[in-house]
């Protein structure tokens, strides 16, 4: 007996050695799948009864703040190339597509009285389109494209905009429920207020500590208002799931020291608990760090009350549990250090979370500045996902590179093959997640970097009438994961 197990163990130590690496395979229910959003690839900003989304209007009105001084107003043309992209996701192979619906094509002044046929008419194709080939739609509502006529009420600013998000998700619940299963309610809050309302991303409030904060507000009211809509009036007949996808970046002490710690902790709270914690903690509400740091600041700032509104009793309960998942938006990896502790009389994000945010100079670079490649970001990540939030299904719904253009982009399927495995060594560690979503299927407008950055498994020629899309080796390489539901050996 003794003699068969130490063979056994010198088979085993022998086949890993000498034999070939054993093969990582994800469970045979795991979805693989891509992603796009309206505004970054369907063009078409001003055909057939669209309204004005405040990305046309800031693209339009503040060339000089993108990059390459280009808008969405082609970009991939999507809007008439849809056969073409459902085409490449049957090349792909993929269980599902991630894609999100422009709030302005379905209601152009953003208001559910006028609802524009033609935007209904095209998000059916596409959703039958992909229906018909087997890939499930997972469909995002709020993908940053807000009408600019609700803007002009102070857009997510506002609380009234709560009950109009509402009625734009009934419209799409009552037209689209019956063939789409799985909503995001939205993507990347934390970007959209932090860089919308607290930046220059549109609408360019740049209100950073104050703004920003009324926008989280709205937007969480938002959320927990649709997902109890769909649980009174939509699950039972059509028997779909509701979440919303979050974008979080680990968050790594930058030394052993108890502050950085500390600090450490404490923008993981800001940076993702301001989103997860009123939904996903078992307490509800804002993380305590969140509260007691901002209204300590504003005080001390001679503020009349917090920056950080607060929630009624029975918004805390409304909000608390309500996602059926957990979407996860992961990219890259920073350090964190304790900051100074100054603070300045202009309200501030970063004042109020108080740390020190750097990367590693040795970790490799992509074409993005605030992305480098550290997939053992993404193994904590999940992992501290699953300790804090009594491990929730995961659906990872965005993860990517950008790189310079080139089809031979060896660099992109290193990037996947290492996260996916530190994806898969999250699995082993317990965490329970169901699927992965490239960041993005084609080439698109990437906001502010306009068409610089690169992130598709498809190149688009936007030179050619068409925008021309051509398949890289990635393409390849996510074909044979997606088919086969394993890491593949060769690269191409
Ligand atoms: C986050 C956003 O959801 C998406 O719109 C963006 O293009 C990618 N990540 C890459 O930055």
């Amino acid at each position: 007996m003794e003699s068969k197990h130490s063979l056994l163990v010198i088979l085993v130590l022998w086949l890993e050695v000498e034999g070939a690496p054993p093969k990582v395979c994800f469970p045979q229910h795991f979805m693989f799948g891509v992603a796009t959003a309206a505004y970054q690839i369907e063009g078409a900003w001003n055909v057939s009864g669209k309204g004005e989304s405040i990305w046309d209007r800031y693209t339009h009105r503040h060339p000089e703040r993108i990059f390459d001084h280009s808008s969405g107003d082609v970009a991939a043309d999507s809007y008439h190339q849809l056969r073409e992209d459902v085409r490449l996701l049957v090349e792909l192979g993929v269980q599902h597509y991630r894609f999100s619906i422009s709030w302005p094509r379905i209601l152009p002044m953003g208001l559910s009285n006028d609802i524009n046929e033609d935007g209904i008419r095209y998000y059916s194709e596409l959703i039958d389109e992909l229906r018909a080939h087997r890939i499930e739609p997972t469909v995002t509502m709020y993908h940053w494209d807000l009408p600019q006529s609700l803007q002009d009420l102070g857009g997510w600013t506002n609380p009234i905009i709560a009950d109009y998000f509402l009625d734009y998700a009934r419209v799409l619940f009552d037209h689209f429920g019956d063939r789409v299963k799985v909503w995001f309610t939205f993507n990347e809050p934390l970007s959209f207020c932090h860089d919308g309302y607290g930046g220059l991303d549109a609408p360019g409030a740049n209100s950073s500590g104050f703004e920003a904060y009324l926008c989280g507000h709205n937007v969480l009211r938002a959320h927990g208002y649709t997902y109890r809509l769909y649980q009174q009036s939509y699950r039972h007949h059509q028997q779909g799931v509701v979440g919303i996808a979050l974008d979080f970046a680990w968050l790594e002490p930058a030394t052993t020291s108890e502050g950085d710690q500390r600090a450490a902790e404490t923008a993981r709270q800001f940076r993702f608990g301001w989103f997860a914690h009123p939904i996903f903690s078992s307490e509800g509400d804002y993380p305590p760090i969140m509260r007691v740091r901002i209204d300590e600041i504003s005080k001390r700032q001679h503020f009349p009350r917090s920056r950080l509104p607060t929630f009624t009793p029975e918004e805390v309960a409304l909000i608390r549990g309500s996602s059926d998942f957990m979407g996860l938006n992961h990219y890259t990896t920073y350090l964190i250090a304790q900051g100074d502790g100054k603070i300045y009389p202009q309200p501030s994000f970063n004042t109020d979370m108080g740390v020190v945010t750097t990367q590693k100079q040795e970790w490799p670079k992509s074409n993005s500045t605030w992305l480098r490649v550290v997939p053992w970001g993404f193994r904590r990540a999940l992992n501290y996902i699953k300790q804090k939030y009594n491990n929730p299904p995961v659906f990872v719904t965005e993860n990517g590179i950008s790189l310079e253009r080139s089809n031979r982009d060896v660099r992109r399927v290193g990037y996947m093959a290492s996260y996916l495995s530190a994806m898969y060594a999250a699995m082993s560690d317990g965490c329970d997640v169901r699927g992965y979503t490239y960041w993005s299927l084609i080439d698109n407008f990437e906001w502010r970097r306009g068409f610089s950055e690169r992130f598709g498994l498809y190149d688009v020629d936007y030179s050619s009438a068409s925008r021309k899309r051509t398949p890289r080796m990635s393409a390849n390489y996510f074909s044979k994961l997606a088919r086969t539901r394993c890491l593949p050996d060769s690269w191409n």
